[in-house]
């Protein structure tokens, strides 16, 4: 898998997520890198509509993760606030990498590298423009 797209507004953001949702399986990671502002959380909520979860998706950030039931239940991770891999484990979470149902979205995915396991779907977002955003998705398993 390897695209790019340019989003215009937050409501194309959540399109690109919607789309990657209906591709997921039960199983996947998906990867979301991208500084403060950059439209992760937004991403996550098309991943939401796409997985059909009826529950609001807010920013996991100070309660780490949140899981919403939908076609596959989606993980929503945050790891703005990790320091080290080992405090994911303290709390559990490293369970959810990959999750043995459903499927994981984790923020700041590249604070925590070596908990995102290989054939995850990584998606990378850039702001060109305070009213575009730049989103890459590469990686994901082989299509058999
Ligand atoms: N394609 C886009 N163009 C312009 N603004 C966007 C776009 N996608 C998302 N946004 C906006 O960017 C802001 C930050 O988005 P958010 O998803 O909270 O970022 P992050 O989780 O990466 O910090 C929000 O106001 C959101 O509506
Ligand atoms: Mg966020």
């Amino acid at each position: 898998m390897e695209r790019t797209v340019v989003a215009t507004g937050p409501e194309e953001t959540q399109r690109v997520g919607e789309e990657l949702a209906g591709r997921l399986k039960d199983g996947d990671v998906v990867a979301l890198v991208g500084e403060l502002g950059a439209g992760k959380t937004t991403l996550v909520q098309g991943l939401a509509r796409g997985l059909f979860v009826k529950e609001d998706v807010l920013s996991p950030s100070f309660v780490l993760a949140r899981s919403h039931k939908g076609r596959l239940t989606l993980h929503h991770l945050d790891a703005y606030r990790i320091n080290a891999p080992e405090e994911l484990a303290e709390v559990g979470l490293t369970e959810l990498l990959p999750p043995e149902t459903g499927v994981t979205a984790v923020e700041w995915a590249d604070r925590i590298p070596e908990l995102i396991p290989a054939d995850a779907i990584w998606v990378t977002l850039s702001m060109p423009h305070p009213q575009r955003r730049r989103i890459e998705i590469r990686g994901g398993r082989p299509q058999l």
